[in-house]
């Protein structure tokens, strides 16, 4: 193996010391951080992932309550408890799980969030002010991602970084966090021609596509610095990413693992935004 792995474990560790310290101190001031995390219906997978959300929260010193509904809950009677949390005192962030039932407008349940309260930043106000550069709340799994840039003291000033994967969640936002940190940004999806000549390119590839191996070894450029926001399960039902990793890492710099890259890191910036709402009351 060539590449260093950067641990997303390690990295979470640290920066959840610094949110449990924050946090002590606003409750010293007699605010506690508090998150609401809304669950509709039994999707295996989110199940897991609120229930770790829910923990990192408690494992750090911040107050949450995990709303579970039944999946025939309506969008109206979804649309009244989300307003309720907006304007509970006690709630700083309000976290709707996606996907939600097929019989619920999920962009309109999160454009009822309010902004202050958007530690998802999925809202369009959020999406607008990080498009603007104004201050708002960064979508977790790409802010995670610059996060593990930065503890790589990685200068992405003229590097070109290559996104694969154009979700609202992670590759556009991903995309203008980069932009912003004055990377030149090549945005690659679905129907881009030639994926390998435009990684080959690259000296920063995040890939975010949810797909296996759709990043290898022969198209990936010697030292370049691979982040792997996927999240598959493989033949015999092991945990994998999008990338490679055993061919991969033999020819890259920097590589993130999955499991304990990106994955925890996303948990550990929703702790941050939460925090960062509470502060801002
Ligand atoms: N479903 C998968 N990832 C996420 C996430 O980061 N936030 C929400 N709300 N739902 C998700």
């Amino acid at each position: 193996m060539t590449a260093q792995l950067i641990d997303g474990n390690a990295l979470s560790k640290q920066l959840r010391a610094q949110v449990a310290e924050r946090a002590a101190a606003l409750r010293a001031r007699g605010v506690i951080p508090g998150l609401a995390v809304i669950l509709v219906g039994e999707n295996p997978a989110s199940q897991v992932y609120v229930r770790n959300k829910v923990k990192a929260c408690e494992d750090s010193g911040l107050y949450s309550v995990l709303e579970k509904h039944p999946a025939d809950l309506s969008e109206a009677a979804l649309l009244a408890r989300v307003e309720a949390l907006n304007n509970d005192p006690a709630i700083h962030g309000i976290l709707v799980q996606l996907p939600l039932p097929a019989h619920i407008d999920a962009q309109k349940v999160i454009e009822a969030i309010a902004p202050a309260k958007d530690v998802d930043g999925f809202h369009v106000a959020s999406a607008g002010a990080l498009m603007t550069g104004s201050s708002g709340f960064w979508p977790c799994t790409p802010n995670g991602c610059m996060k593990m840039l930065e503890s790589i003291h990685y200068d992405l000033r003229g590097k070109h970084a290559v996104v694969i994967g154009r979700s609202n969640i992670v590759g556009k936002p991903m995309a203008l966090m980069l932009l912003q940190k004055n990377a030149t940004v090549t945005l690659c999806h679905s129907a881009t021609h030639n994926l390998k000549a435009m990684t080959l390119q690259a000296d920063v590839i995040v890939a975010a596509v949810g797909k296996r191996n759709v990043l290898t070894a022969d198209m990936v450029k010697p030292g370049a610095v691979v982040i792997d926001v996927g999240m598959n399960r493989n033949d015999e039902g092991k945990l994998c990413g999008d990338v490679d990793f055993d061919g991969v890492k033999e020819v890259a710099g920097y590589i993130t693992p999955v499991p304990g890259g990106v994955g925890p890191m996303t948990i550990t910036m929703l702790l941050v935004n939460t925090l960062e709402a509470a502060e801002r009351c």
